[in-house]
């Protein structure tokens, strides 16, 4: 391993909006499940989780935007993570906190009904069969998504990956969710000004390689009914 890795993974350890129990920390019960709003952001703002985050300039950007939401990025690569959490902390950002955890991990995050909104941003597409399940937006990880999640809760995605984008896009049709808005270009057709204005690292280096970014937002219950 680098130094430079380990000297974000040390710098991570002393960041007071940095989370990474190991799993014996998390079988006893994460101290601010239920609890985010209340005893770490102390206020009752919405919590808004981003999945995957990588560097965290999605999480980061949103936050500037709106200081009357709670953002958390999540990923499993500290290091990558340690850029984002070092940028808000020289923000001086008090409405920005990153988790490092598998996402197969979070319902030990949080409590049912406490996230009102997630971004999937440049998710791996694992295009191999056998991944399948561990595609982002597969039916075990919406099921995981719901127990988190309030009953409007609004998930986005943002992809160059049309496989990934069409997959999703069935996934919703199969399970009968609202569809509230999809694009296959966001440039001609954003849907948000948040699609476009903010580019996390990823989708700079396919927006490089050509490729057209892909945005879609559905929801987690109820009918099909939308767009
Ligand atoms: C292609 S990168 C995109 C990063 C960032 N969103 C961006 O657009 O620059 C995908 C990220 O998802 C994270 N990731 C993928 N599957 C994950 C999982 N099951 N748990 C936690 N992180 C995961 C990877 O560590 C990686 O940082």
């Amino acid at each position: 391993m680098t130094k430079r890795k380990l000297d974000r993974f040390a710098e991570n350890e002393t960041f007071e909006h940095f989370f990474q129990p190991n799993y014996y920390e998390l079988s006893k019960g994460f101290a601010l499940k239920g609890k985010w709003k209340k005893d770490f952001f102390g206020n009752d703002n919405p919590v808004v989780l981003e999945l995957g985050c990588g560097k965290g300039e999605f999480t980061v950007g949103l936050a500037q935007r709106y200081p009357q939401k709670n953002f958390i990025g999540v990923d499993i690569k500290g290091a990558r993570m340690w850029r984002g959490a070092k940028t808000a902390l020289e923000e001086n950002l008090k409405n920005v906190a990153f988790v490092r955890t598998r996402i197969q991990l979070i319902e030990h995050f949080f409590t049912s009904g406490e996230v009102s909104e997630i971004w999937i941003t440049f998710p791996d597409p694992q295009p191999q069969k056998p991944r399948i399940r561990k595609r982002l937006t597969s039916p075990g990880f919406l099921d995981r998504y719901r127990k988190i999640c309030s009953r409007n809760c609004i998930i986005h995605l943002k992809t160059d990956n049309t496989m990934f984008f069409d997959y999703t896009l069935e996934t919703i049709k199969d399970q009968n969710l609202p569809l509230y808005f999809h694009t296959y270009d966001v440039d001609k057709n954003p849907g948000s000004d948040d699609v476009v204005t903010i580019n996390t690292y990823y989708e700079m280096l396919f927006r490089e390689q050509g490729e057209k970014i892909k945005y879609l937002r559905f929801g987690l219950f109820g009918e099909g009914v939308g767009e």
